[in-house]
């Protein structure tokens, strides 16, 4: 039998005993020790694990590159291939590729984890076309996920390598399309001096596609080989077949008829992965030609089943330019939907048999393919025979599927005639790479072309377990001329026969329902269109009115582009003084290499162990019994770990480590399963049996807390002025309540550590993905009852955290831990984003309550708030969350009387923590929301309430703190003038008279996030700086390197202080060990206070060597060093910063909480598809008061990338919970962050010129929280255009619209006929799929 050959990187790879099971990301990352490419999410969704595969097609003689997702790639389908990774590409020890040169220098990486993956979509797409078009590169990164850089620096970095520079070549009049702004006005002025650039491209190397690796001539050789032979290889429990010929495969198939026919495997793969399906036998068929045929016949085209989508697309996008255009309706509508099907790895690998025969309910093909009358041939070693792909055959009927012996060839997709229209249609929750909420296939034909149905075709996918054909409706329309009556009645025929039920799996009901007569509404008017395209005379062409209804939002040619304003240096500072520059982040390089060292890319100790979670199932119950004899007894597992193991210290601080007799949600902590390795760790965790039995009560919504008073602590309130009497002086009182969902962290590298027991002492070193180190010492000390200088705790970088990684990880960590010094083995955990999401938590869902007293004139006299969090099954940081949302809750606002009183909500959820921002996104938002109101109530805009009420000067905050708050006023008038607001709110009027069904609409928002930390104590650091004597400086500090670039910043302060270049000076982590004692990194402070400490290091050295400098000044640092030694000086010094002056006193609600304020604003201007409910943001502006930025493409980078999550949080981000409280949203499938297809067509960002801040380091202010704040900005602009949707169609103006408001929430809120005339449920008559927390 053939061994299994490929190349990985050059080198050869020859398996004779590979598991079937194997995947390529872990053969990669354990078995080739290649850890550059990283694990995101295991399931094609994230982008992290791409490699570019390369094959020889002999019958072609030309090679095919293609990007692919290594998580579901099977090693055993690699025969043959050349496998690139990151390391492939390029590295700093040989010779960087340009891609990865540029991404650094573009500053198009923060933490990093994405970037190798970013890389190699890159690379893929110029090995196959060196100078790309725009919209290549858009659909090329469309399949990759960042969480930290809102994408517009990758692009960047992408768009040096384009043709053009992404001009559409139509110069109206005389100007280039990319001079030009939003609604042909002007671009926003620069104002001053021209900021210097952030990154030089004249600098890049050029790009020179003579030196990429070559293809292996070996497998050129193989691949011309003939005949091949066939493989099989067997694993423990799967065995996998490659038949190469189509005989061995219908053989194969008629010997394992119930075996799959893997060909991309990312619909089997993720079966097996997420779904428990197990296939004991799979077959492969293996580069057999007859599975890869084109054929033009006279009826239509045959496309082989072995296709990929990317390649269909291809051989589509050919065709539809020489075949006239009648006869492409559907390959149109085809290329259509292959455009937005996920990304464009999954396209590559994903065949177009694999896709027709998932049969996914939310198949984007297989409702457009039944339509169009295609027809499959399939073929047994009985025979071929042709069966009809419709609507039986997607319901799976016996009758009309494939024998199980049979294997699909090719199918024939029928050229559309004269007089014949198809279309198709989708609406997903984000615009590209996320499955349909609803999509469908529609044909008209009609005969002679006299308007009469002669045949009509309307099928839905995703409205049911299979797509579904609205048969009757159509069989009783045909005979019907196609008019608005005709419309009517089948809008009224499909509502008929196609029903959601208001269980249905996945939700969005009364959405997915107005989606099934929106979309027919959109093919009337297509067919309309068509229709009067072929025949003016008979048939008129579209009035006005429905023009704007009939496309989808087009897809912008300048997407992500932008201008950046910022502060230049002072001329007079020295030229090798970084501090101010746009310094690269210090591990740019790196990340774009795969060189940079992650937690989970340590390679493996001798011995080490996996440990995988047992969580539990129920939200609230007993546990009965627990059963791990199986489990035990299973090969490889070495230990299971439960509450009683940990007896006396299962718990720390306010939390509990593992589950004792009962559960308090879905996915708490039950108990942990050591195994040798994580498979058998896994599979382990399959047979732990628990006995559970509910508990009363299940309280998960905030609703449900309050009623039965489940509350953490007492309430807390802050209050100011005489409310109740302003509230009788007032013209006008309101009272309305808001609620805001919770959102995931999703940091691209899930949670992961390592324990490793020291062989003396009992000694502990611990090295995890966490924000707080010290932390993990201590509850790890204290599981282990050890004292704390026997635990030492490391950190080099963290994949992304966003304060997702500090209790919840300190917990794992401590049974990780405990589990490693029982055994006396290293212990590996790292958790499976599906994992992660479900156990780790998030941030709360608020819910706002208000009541407000106001003038006509719009100024806010009283105001009293109650606030709620849904704080989750345990403290975590809940209450001190709840306490900063309140502290910052009246955002840019002087209320003169106010009432604020919070609550943390105890209910039956995971455990809510901190999350960027820690409670003011939700806490502003909910101020925002009530000024929104009494706008509309006054007859004013919004932007009039929030000037007239906004902070003037200096003034006392509701807790008593005086603030200078000209910076906001600054921000607030340089954002309007920026946006040219006025301009844009006319031009945006006057779209929107023109439009009845597109609409636009423009939001402004102001800033103001105070900083601190809430305690003195909180806030100090410490740095360590020492000097060596060739004069290199090794400087470390107590903050973690997450994606902020601190330590970058922290380098620029050593430079600075010591004279020297940063090159002088190297960090090389974060530790326990040489730092102790060190607060975690978080709220924004991180480089603010640990910089305190390094510059005071840094100044104690000087001081130290002072006489010897002065003695020699033309010396250089190392006859310094040298000096300081032989003079017996020391040449370490330890750097303190006791911390910002804080306090509050909850009692008297009086307090100085707060250092410094960080002032902005921004402009959001969003186009909404009426019909759909899809939006597109269209430019947004954002001004801030940055003090003196120590580093302009750091600080641009938090304040864009936070912009960018908080966008996400406020019209994406959806996590669903069943009414059981199970987390349905676990992976990106399901949950919608921003991905490149959402950043702003434009986005501008300026900061204020520097502004003094004497306590700050160098007058610099923290930016890595207030960002995400502006993200409402969109929000706001999207309720602006519902609102003139609403106002057109005489509704009342204001809709109730929480956030996130997703497309759901859009379409249901821009009723019109179509929403009407839906079927409602009636409320409590069924079980919802989910439930609103
Ligand atoms: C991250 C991600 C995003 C996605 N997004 C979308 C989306 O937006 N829209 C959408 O419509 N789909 C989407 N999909 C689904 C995707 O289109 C399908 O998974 C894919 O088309 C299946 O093709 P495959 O070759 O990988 O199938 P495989 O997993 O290899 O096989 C699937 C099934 O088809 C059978 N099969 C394959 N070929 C043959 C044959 N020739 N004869 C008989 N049986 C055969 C196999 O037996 C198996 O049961 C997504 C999938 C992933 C993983
Ligand atoms: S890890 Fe493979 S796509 Fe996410
Ligand atoms: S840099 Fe992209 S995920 Fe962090």
């Amino acid at each position: 039998m053939e061994p299994l050959h490929f190349f990985v990187n050059g080198r050869r790879v020859t398996e004779k005993n590979v598991d079937p099971e194997m995947m390529l990301l872990p053969f990669l990352r354990r078995n080739l020790r290649l850890t550059g490419t990283k694990y995101g999410c295991g399931g094609g969704g994230c982008g992290a694990c791409t490699v570019m595969i390369s094959r020889y097609d002999h019958s072609a003689r030309r090679v095919r590159h293609y990007p692919a997702s290594a998580c579901l790639t099977p090693v055993c389908s690699l025969h043959g291939a050349a496998v690139t990774t990151v390391e492939g590409v390029g590295s700093t020890r040989t010779r960087l590729h340009p891609v990865q040169e540029r991404i650094a220098k573009s500053h198009g990486t923060q933490c990093g984890f994405c970037t190798p993956g970013m890389v190699m979509s890159l690379y893929t797409l110029l090995r196959n076309y060196p100078q790309p078009s725009e919209e290549q590169l858009l659909a090329a990164l469309a399949g990759n996920l960042c969480r930290c850089t809102g994408y517009r620096p990758i692009l960047d970095a992408g768009r040096t390598f384009c043709k053009t520079s992404g001009c559409c070549q139509s110069k109206e009049n005389e100007v280039c399309c990319l001079d030009q702004g939003v609604n042909r006005l002007p671009e926003p002025k620069e104002g001053g001096q021209m900021s210097p650039k952030l990154f030089s491209e004249e600098e890049f190397l050029p790009l020179d596609p003579t030196q990429e690796l070559i293809f292996p001539p070996e497998l050129m050789i193989l691949a011309e080989k003939q005949p091949r032979t066939p493989r099989v290889f067997t694993g423990d429990r799967m065995t996998w077949i490659s038949p190469v010929t189509l005989e061995g495969l219908l053989e194969a198939k008629s010997k394992f008829p119930h075996a799959p026919l893997v060909m991309g495997n990312t619909s089997v793969g993720p079966e097996m992965k997420f779904k428990g399906v197990f296939h004991p036998v799979i077959i492969s068929p293996d580069g057999i030609e007859e599975l890869s045929v084109i054929k033009h016949a006279c009826n239509g085209l045959t496309l082989g089943a072995g296709l990929s989508l990317a390649q269909m697309q291809d051989v589509l996008a050919d065709v539809v330019q020489w075949l006239p255009e009648e006869k492409t309706q559907t390959f149109h509508a085809l290329l259509k939907q292959l455009r937005t099907l996920a990304g464009s790895q999954i396209r590559n690998m994903a065949s177009l048999g694999g896709h027709i025969l998932s049969r996914h309910p939310d198949s984007d093909l297989n409702p457009l393919l039944a339509a169009g009358s295609c027809t499959l041939c399939v073929l047994s070693k009985e025979g071929e025979r042709q069966i009809p792909l419709d609507e039986h055959f997607l319901s799976r009927s016996p009758s009309a599927d494939l024998k199980p012996q049979e294997v699909l060839l090719s199918m024939t997709v029928p050229y559309s005639r004269k007089w014949e229209f198809v279309s198709a249609f989708r609406q997903a929750q984000r615009r590209e790479n996320a499955q349909a909420i609803v999509n469908a296939g529609m044909r008209v034909f009609f005969g002679e072309g006299d308007g009469v149905i002669t045949e009509l075709s309307i099928l839905y996918g995703n409205v049911g377990p299979a797509a579904i054909c609205a048969r009757d409706a159509c069989r009783k329309l045909v005979g019907r001329s196609w008019s608005e009556e005709t419309l009517d009645e089948a809008c009224r025929l499909v509502l008929g026969e196609v029903t959601i039920p208001g269980s249905a799996p996945g939700g969005r009901v009364e959405f997915r329902r107005t989606l099934l007569v929106s979309f027919l509404f959109r093919f009337y008017l297509q067919v309309s269109q068509g229709l009067s395209h072929m025949d003016p005379g008979r048939y008129p062409s579209l009035v006005g009115k429905y023009e704007s209804a009939l496309e989808d939002l087009h897809p912008e040619h300048r997407h992500g582009r932008g201008t950046f304003r910022y502060q230049n240096t002072d001329p007079k500072q020295l030229p090798q003084d970084p501090i101010g520059r746009p310094v690269m982040h210090l591990s740019g390089v790196k990340h774009a290499t795969g060189e940079a060292v992650y937690c989970d890319d340590m390679p493996a100790v001798d011995q080490e162990l996996f440990l995988t979670f047992v969580t539990s199932s129920r939200a609230h119950a007993a546990i009965v019994s627990m059963d791990l004899s199986e489990a035990l007894s299973l090969p490889g597992v070495v230990d299971i770990v439960t509450s009683k193991h940990l007896g006396d210290v299962n718990s720390f601080s306010t939390e509990t480590l593992l589950a004792t007799d009962k559960v308090l949600c879905v996915g708490h902590l039950v108990c942990a399963i050591i195994a040798d390795s994580e498979v058998q760790a896994k599979q382990a965790a399959e047979k732990v049996r628990i006995v559970y039995k509910d508990l009363e009560p299940l309280i998960l919504t905030v609703e449900e807390a309050v009623q039965h008073k489940s509350f953490f602590e007492g309430e807390r309130k802050l209050e100011c002025g005489d409310v109740e009497e302003a509230f009788k002086t007032v013209d006008q009182v309101l009272e309305g309540e808001v609620h805001m969902g919770g959102q995931e962290h999703f940091y691209m590298e899930t949670q992961s550590m390592l324990a490793i027991p020291k062989a003396e002492d009992q000694e502990m070193d611990i090295y995890v993905s966490t924000q707080f180190p010290k932390y993990i010492q201590d509850i790890v000390a204290s599981t282990l009852k050890l004292p704390a200088n026997k635990v030492m705790c490391h950190v080099r970088r963290v994949g992304g955290a966003f304060g997702g990684k500090v209790i919840k990880t300190s917990i794992m960590a401590a049974i990780t831990a405990f589990a490693a010094h029982k055994h006396g083995r290293a212990v590996r955990c790292v958790l499976e984003r599906g994992e992660d999401m479900l156990i780790t938590g998030g941030r709360h869902p608020y819910l706002g309550k208000y009541k407000v007293g106001f003038m006509n004139d719009g100024r806010i006299v009283a105001l009293d708030m109650e606030h709620y969090n849904n704080g989750g099954n345990s403290l975590d940081e809940s209450l001190f969350v709840l306490e900063m949302g309140l502290l910052k809750m009246e955002n840019a606002y002087k209320f003169p009387h106010l009432r604020c009183r919070g609550r943390a909500c105890r209910t039956n959820l995971p455990s809510n923590t901190a999350l960027r921002g820690f409670g003011f996104p939700q806490a502003g938002f909910v101020t925002e929301s009530c000024i929104e109101e009494v706008a509309a109530k006054c007859g004013l805009s919004p932007e009039e309430v929030r000037e007239v009420n906004m902070y003037k000067g200096t003034k006392q905050t509701p807790y008593g703190q005086e603030i200078n708050t000209e910076g906001l006023a600054q921000c607030w008038r340089e954002c309007k003038a920026q946006a040219s607001f006025s301009l844009r709110r006319a031009a945006v009027e006057r779209f929107n008279a023109g439009s009845a069904w597109k609409k636009r609409g423009l939001a402004m928002v102001p800033l103001k996030f105070p900083v601190g930390v809430g305690s003195v104590a909180m806030g100090q650091a410490s740095a360590l700086v020492h000097v060596y004597l060739d004069g290199s400086v090794l400087v470390t500090h107590g903050g973690i390197e997450m994606g902020q670039g601190v330590h970058t910043k922290m380098i620029q302060v050593v430079s600075r202080e010591l004279k020297m270049p940063m090159a002088n000076v190297h960090l090389r982590g974060t530790s326990t060990e040489t730092v102790p004692n060190a607060n975690a990194s978080g709220g924004s402070v991180v480089a603010d206070l640990n910089g305190l400490a390094v510059k005071d290091a840094c100044q104690t050295l000087l001081k130290r060597l002072e006489p010897i400098i002065s003695k020699n000044p033309q010396g250089a640092w190392k006859d310094w060093a040298q000096a300081a030694f032989d003079g017996s000086i020391s040449l370490s010094a330890i750097g303190y910063f006791r911390g910002y002056e804080s306090n509050i006193d909850w009692e008297k609600g009086q307090g100085h909480p707060f250092e410094y304020c960080v002032y902005g604003a921004a402009c959001s201007e969003v186009e909404i598809d009426c019909l759909t409910g899809n939006h597109k943001n269209i430019r947004t502006d954002i001004v801030m008061d940055v003090g003196h930025s120590i580093n302009p493409a750091l600080d641009r980078g938090q304040v864009e990338g936070a912009f960018i999550q908080g966008m996400g949080l406020y019209t994406s981000e959806e996590l669903k919970y069943s009414p059981r409280g199970s987390l349905h949203t676990r992976g990106p499938d399901q949950y919608k962050i921003p991905g490149v297809c959402d950043i702003p067509t434009e986005l501008h960002i300026s900061f204020l010129p520097p502004s003094e801040n004497s306590n700050t380091l160098y007058s610099s202010k923290g930016l890595g929280e207030s960002g995400i704040f502006l993200g409402c900005s969109v929000l706001f602009a999207i309720r602006d255009a519902v609102r003139a949707s609403r106002q057109e169609r005489c509704l009342p103006g204001t809709v109730a619209l929480s956030s996130p408001l997703t497309p759901e929430k859009i379409r249901m809120a821009c009723e019109d006929r179509f929403t009407k005339m839906i079927p409602r449920d009636i409320p409590g008559s069924c079980v919802p799929w989910d439930v609103l927390v």
